[in-house]
Order: structure tokens, then sequence, then C-alpha cells
């Protein structure tokens, strides 16, 4: 009883693995199967039983076993004994000499005698086990260790059979059955399809014919089980053949996700409810979904309820300017979804924009499609992508992928097809209009850019247009490519049918340029269409742009020079007045004027003025004994004229026969006279 776990299962605790993986995988699994009839006695060594009688050499006389062991060459040993069949088997791994030709053999030894070798496989039996594995080329004998072994230990209990199954939509029920002999325990191991791990249930108690149900299934799904028993003591059998069932359907567990749009065409006035949903989850089908119901009816108006069925995941209907409520439901063989409601207002149309930059292309085996997405006011939950075939409308796919992802591969798609594609952004139950594109699996998009020509040219933009046509183009075109090439520059974008026009600005006037179109493929790029453009020379009123601000800056600049000399002459350099150049300096620097009985005078009255404000005035000076300084004449209005005062004319200091203009404040008329800068007053002696 003490060493129950030690004898009961023999396998070989060598650490050869870890050297096994190492080394290249080659072994052999080895298995040797005895019944009684194959043990024989060794005459006259009752301690040994053998599977061939030329084992019993094996002991030495002292009647210890006396071999070189090679424990290496059987790994992982197991043996069980099957009361039923009343077999004894062992299996191990042969890691040498795995190619050559091997004949193995049990030897079974014992401190106590055996009675009768065909008598030791019965449920009481002990005894010591070595296998002896001999090469049949070379004859070299391969021995194990020494295999304690106790059949109650190892006795396996019979493999049953699975001889029915029953499946609801959450439930299979096994029925099974074992031999003969008494089975105390089962237990059913089962996995979904395409899984990995099974799932056990508890040991149950059981008989030879038993049944067992597993509860708690998903619906139609398919099931994988077996069944493995025990005798209630030895080893568990080994799992019966496995069974494939599938549970059968039940009610769509889940309502759908429903999104729409209004199209309305504002010429005839038709608005259109275009109703996309998404496909349950298998898990949430729970079935398989056979159609759906959609139905629709103004909310003033109950009684306009319409009903429709359809196996698509897109309905279009007809409404008019007003609420409705839809709703749409799935089913299948089992009953319907719970219905998918929704209160939709058919007099707006909401701005979800398409997508754009939609493209397809072929890498040979299936169809890639990208597009890109304008982020707007609204959060891209989805987007939708519908396939058909281009003849065949009825047999339309769908494909989901989330708002990040702008590329998708299309499955499923066969050679010498047409598909049309359309890609709907879908924002939670709001949706947008779709973008079409229309592909095969030899050309990729069926798109070609045509017309390529110059829309416009200035003197710094040239703006090209071309368009796009529905054809085969010779080669799958991955992208076409607007290619602008200057002597300094190259500019380059993708283009896509939603692009017809491009203005490439910020160019230098009077350059050529060239632009092309190219194609790109995964064998290289081709130009697809190309034109050599000149830019304009600058235009008058280019010009005029940059004139102008030179001009304004030439006569800005020429202001300040003028002010900044003005500033220095006033303030740096002021001009002194130098009274020889004056005619008032000269006047009163004549020495001839003091002490002399003639008097000369600044004779006023000749003023003459603008007006009678403080201007500038003129004035005369002449000879106070002529007085007559205005007949002449020379004394024009408005001039001064010099007449020297004194009799002598050589005396003179500086005669002068031309007029000189002398500014002076004005002085008011009764001012009279004035002598030698003396007071009015001394005057009147005359
Ligand atoms: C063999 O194993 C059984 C169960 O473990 C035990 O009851 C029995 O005594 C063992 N026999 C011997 C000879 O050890
Ligand atoms: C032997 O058994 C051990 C554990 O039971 C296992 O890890 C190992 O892979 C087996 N060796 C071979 C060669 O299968
Ligand atoms: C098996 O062999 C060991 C020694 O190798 C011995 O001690 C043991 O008693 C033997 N078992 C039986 C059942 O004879
Ligand atoms: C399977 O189950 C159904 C309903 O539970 C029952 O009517 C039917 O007889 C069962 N079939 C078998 C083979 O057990
Ligand atoms: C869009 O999503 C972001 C983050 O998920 C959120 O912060 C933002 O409010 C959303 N905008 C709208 C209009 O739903
Ligand atoms: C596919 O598109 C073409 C051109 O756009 C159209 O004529 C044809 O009816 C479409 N086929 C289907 C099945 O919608
Ligand atoms: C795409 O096709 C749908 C119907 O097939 C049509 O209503 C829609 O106007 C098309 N969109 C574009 C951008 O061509
Ligand atoms: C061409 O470009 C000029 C300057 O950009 C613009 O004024 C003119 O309207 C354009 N003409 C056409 C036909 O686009
Ligand atoms: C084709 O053109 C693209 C972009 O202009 C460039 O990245 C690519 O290297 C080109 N391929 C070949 C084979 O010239």
């Amino acid at each position: 009883m003490n060493c129950k776990r030690s004898v009961c299962v023999l396998i070989c605790v060598f650490c050869f693995c870890c050297v096994l993986g190492n080394v290249k995988r080659t072994f052999r699994i080895q298995e040797l199967t005895v019944t009684e009839k194959k043990l024989n006695d060794c005459k006259n060594q009752k301690k040994l039983c053998v599977t061939s009688s030329s084992d019993c050499h094996y002991m030495a006389l002292d009647g210890a076993p006396r071999v070189p062991r090679t424990p290496e060459n059987f790994l992982n040993t197991s043996c069980h004994y099957r009361i039923h069949e009343q077999s004894f088997t062992c299996r191990w791994i042969q890691t040498k000499d795995v190619r050559s030709e091997t004949i193995s053999s049990f030897i079974f030894s014992r401190v106590q005698d055996f009675i009768y070798c065909p008598a030791i496989l019965n449920m009481h039996s002990t005894f010591n086990l070595t296998i002896k594995s001999k090469s049949v080329i070379s004859q070299k004998e391969q021995f194990s260790d020494i295999y304690p072994l106790n059949i109650t230990d190892i006795t396996q209990a019979p493999r049953p059979l699975i001889t029915s199954v029953n499946a609801t939509d959450s439930s299979i029920s096994v029925t099974w059955t074992s031999a003969t002999t008494p089975i105390t325990k089962c237990k059913i191991r089962y996995k979904r399809l395409n899984t990995e791990s099974w799932t056990e249930t508890a040991d149950f108690v059981s008989s030879v014919e038993s049944q067992f149900v597993i509860e708690g299934l998903q619906s139609f799904s398919v099931f994988d089980l077996s069944v493995s028993c025990f005798h209630g003591f030895g080893r568990w059998s080994d799992w019966s053949e496995e069974t494939r069932v599938k549970t059968t359907e039940s009610l769509p567990s889940a309502a759908l996700s429903l999104s729409y749009y209004v199209d309305s065409d504002e010429n005839s006035g038709i608005r259109r409810l275009v109703l996309l949903w998404k496909a349950l989850d298998v898990t949430d089908a729970r079935g398989l979904i056979r159609g759906y119901e959609v139905s629709y009816k103004p909310i003033t108006q109950p009684s306009l309820k319409k009903t429709r069925h359809t196996s698509h995941l897109k309905a279009v209907v007809l409404v008019r300017s007003e609420e409705y409520e839809v709703s749409v439901c799935a089913y299948n063989s089992a009953g319907r979804s719970p219905d998918r409601r929704l209160t939709v207002d058919a007099s707006r149309t909401h701005d979800v924009p398409a997508v754009r930059s939609l493209w397809v292309y072929s890498d040979g085996s299936s169809l890639w499609i990208r597009w890109e997405y304008e982020f707007t006011a609204v959060n891209i939950s989805e987007f939708a992508i519908e396939w058909s075939s281009a003849t065949d409308g009825e047999h339309r796919r769908w494909e989901r992928v989330d708002g990040s992802t702008f590329t998708v591969r299309l499955p499923g798609i066969e050679a010498q097809q047409t598909y049309n594609i359309s890609v709907f952004p879908i924002c939670g139950s709001l949706a947008g209009p779709p973008n079409n594109i229309s592909a095969d699996l030899q050309h990729g998009a069926l798109l070609d850019p045509v017309g390529f020509g110059l829309l416009n040219v200035s003197s710094s933009s040239v703006a090209l247009r071309w368009s796009w046509k529905e054809a085969k183009p010779g080669v799958c075109v991955l992208q076409y490519r607007l290619v602008l090439t200057g002597p300094d520059e190259i500019q380059t974008l993708a283009v896509f049918p939603d692009k017809q026009q491009h203005s490439f600005l910020h160019l230098h006037p009077n350059t050529k340029y060239s632009v092309h179109i190219h194609g790109e493929t995964r064998d290289g790029n081709f130009t697809k269409a190309s034109l050599d453009i000149t830019t304009l020379l600058l235009d008058y009123e280019e010009m005029m742009r940059f004139a102008v601000p030179a001009v304004l800056l030439l006569l800005i600049f020429g202001i300040f020079s003028v002010l900044s000399r003005t500033v220095c002459r006033e303030y740096l350099f002021p001009i002194i007045a130098n009274p020889r150049y004056s005619l008032i300096g000269r006047w009163l620097l004549n020495p001839h004027l003091q002490g002399s009985d003639k008097i000369c005078v600044l004779k006023l009255d000749g003023l003459f003025l603008m007006d009678q404000q403080m201007e500038k005035s003129v004035f005369v000076v002449s000879d106070h004994e002529d007085e007559v300084p205005l007949k002449t004449s020379e004394a024009a209005e408005g001039t001064a004229l010099w007449k020297p005062c004194s009799d002598d004319e050589e005396s003179a200091l500086t005669p002068s026969s031309l007029p000189e203009y002398v500014d002076l404040p004005f002085l008011p008329d009764s001012s009279g006279y004035v002598q030698t800068g003396q007071i009015p007053g001394e005057r009147n002696s005359d």
C-alpha cells in the first residue's frame, strides 16, 4: 500500500527530453502487447518469465540480472493491463538506431518464484519488468531499466463507444457503452469546431451503458465530443472516438445595428430612405439567418404601414417628406430577433459626406479597396463596403471595417467578373451616401484618366484638367499620380476619380514646366499623358504690384532726405545773415548818414501789401530830397529801387541799379519816417 504511487505507472524519468529538444527529433514510438499465451517459463529459473525463450539467460547464476542497461533508449515507458482483453501493453520511445529494425521482448522477474508464467497477468500480480530490444541486423541487444509493476495499478478501463447523440439548441445528450467489466465513473470532453482547447466535465457516476446531458451550450454550433471511463481503480480508459454534433438554432439574441440616410432628388422630388444594417454575429444570430423584415410607417398615419422581406443588408424605400417609424429584425428557423426601431425624419437630409479618393487595385488574387475620409463634425464609426457582380445584383456581399481603417481586401473575388463596389460611411445610426467604383481582378479599377489638358496658365500658376472614363486599362494601376517638373522643383500628388482638375501654384513666370500623369504599377511606372507648359510673363497687374511699393519707397526716401537736410541747416548749421548783402544793412552801415545835414530816410509809404496781415512787405529806399522815387518808370509796384542818398554819386558805396527784395515785418501806416533807427518824434523838426 505504501508504495502504491511509485509502482503504479512506469514512466521513465530520465531527463532526456531536454537533450532531445536540441538534437534532431528522431525517435520511434515502440509498442508491444502480450497476452498470457505468449508468456513462457524458463525451465530452471523459477524467478523468470519471458516472451522469448532466448531471454532465459538474462539472469546470472546468482539470480541477479547482469546486463548493461541503456535507459535512454526506453524513454517515457508506460504500461497498462486490460482486463477484458487480458492483454499487457507497454509503449516507450526509442531514440537510438531508429532506422534499424528491432525485435522487442519482455522479461518478467520476481524475488519470489513464479509458479506458472501464463497466470502472472492477473489482478493481484506484482513483478519487475525489463524490456529488451534487439537489432535484427547487428544483433545488438539493449535492456531497459527494471520497472516494478503492480497489475492492479496499471489496469485500464476499456474504451467506451458513443452510441447516440441528441442535440437541442443549448444541450447535447450523449449515450455510450463500455465493455462488460464494471465501470464506476466516466467523464466527457467537448470543444467547439475550430477551437483548440477541450472542455472536460467533472467525473460522474456511470455504469456499462450510460447517458449524460451537456447543458449550456451555444446554439447552432458544432461540437466534437468523446467519453472516457474508469473502473474505480487503475487508470482511465483512452478517450472514445470523437463524435461531431451540432446544436440546433434558437432565436437571434440581439437586435440589428441599423443606420439610414435620406437620399433626395431635388429635381424629381423623390425621397428615398436608405436603410443599412449589419449582419449579426454568429453568437447573436444563433442560427442561419433566413432574412430580414423591414417595416415602416408614417408616424401620423400608422395605417399606411408597409412591410417587406429581404435577404440583403440594405433596403431602399420611397418616402414622403415626413416622420417615419422604421423597424428591422432578423429571423432564422427558430424565430425573430428583437426589433430595432428608429424614428426617421425624412424631410431632413444629414450631411455625412461620402468617402473620397476611392480606388481599387488588384494583387492578382484579390481586390484591394482604398479610400480617404475627411473628418468633419461627425465621427465615423464604421465603413460598410458592398460589392456584387455587375451582372448579378442578387448576390451582394458586405464587409464592415472600423472608422480608422481605409483599406480592405475583398474575399471571394472571381476572375473574369466585373464587380460594382460601394463604400458607405457609417456614423452610429446615420449613414452617408456611397461612393462607387467598378473593378475586376485583372485590371483593378475599370477607370482611366482621359482628356488630359491645360485649363489655364498664368505667370505663377498652371491649371490642368482631365476626366475619367469607364474602361479596361491595359495594366492594373495601383494609383495615378500627377507630376509637375520644373527647372528646380518637382510637385506630385495622387489623383483619384473624384478629382478632375488641379492647379499648381507659386510657379515662376516665363518658365518651362512639364506635367505628366503617371500610372504606378507593381512592375514600374508609366506615363499616361504629358504636357509641356511655359508660364506667362508677369502681367501689368503683377508688375504694378511690384512697382507701386518700389515707387512709394523711393518717394518716402526722397522726402526723408529733404527733411533731414532742412533740419540740419536749421539747427546744426544755421545761415548767419551778412548785412553787406542786404539793402537795409548797407543803408544802415553807411557812415555818411551820421552827422550830415541831409537826412536819409526809409520811406515806408511805398509799401505794397497783399493784404493787411503781417506779411512780406516790399519797400523802397529813396533820397528824401528828391521825393520822386516812385515816379520813375523802373519803380514799378512791388520793387525797391536803390538810390544813393548823397549828392555825390561817386561816393556811393555800392551803387546798384538792381532792385533787391527784402523780407521785413509789416509796419503800420502811421509809422511815418524812421531816422537812423531813432523814434519818429524827432522827425517833426523837419
Ligand atoms: C498493488 O496495488 C494495489 C492498489 O494500489 C494494492 O492494494 C496492492 O497491495 C498492491 N500489491 C502489491 C503486491 O503491492
Ligand atoms: C516524455 O514525457 C514527458 C512528460 O511526460 C514529455 O514532456 C516528453 O515530451 C516526452 N518525451 C517524448 C520524446 O515524447
Ligand atoms: C524488483 O527488483 C528489486 C531490486 O531490483 C527488488 O528489490 C524487488 O523486490 C523486486 N520486486 C519484486 C516484486 O520482486
Ligand atoms: C432527441 O431529443 C428529442 C427531444 O428531446 C426526442 O424527441 C428524441 O426522441 C431524442 N432522440 C434520441 C435519439 O434520443
Ligand atoms: C468624436 O470622437 C471623439 C473621441 O472619440 C470625441 O471626443 C468627440 O466628442 C466625438 N465627436 C462627435 C461629434 O461625436
Ligand atoms: C454596376 O454598375 C454599372 C455601371 O455603373 C451599372 O450599369 C450596373 O447596373 C451595376 N450592376 C449592378 C448589379 O448594380
Ligand atoms: C453609387 O451608386 C448608388 C446606387 O447604386 C447611387 O445611388 C449613387 O448615386 C452612386 N454614387 C456615386 C457617387 O456615383
Ligand atoms: C485663369 O487664371 C486667372 C488667374 O489665376 C484667372 O483670373 C482666370 O479666371 C482663370 N481662367 C479660367 C478659365 O479659369
Ligand atoms: C513610381 O513612382 C512612385 C511615386 O512617384 C515612386 O515612389 C516609385 O519609386 C516609382 N517606381 C518605380 C519602379 O519607378
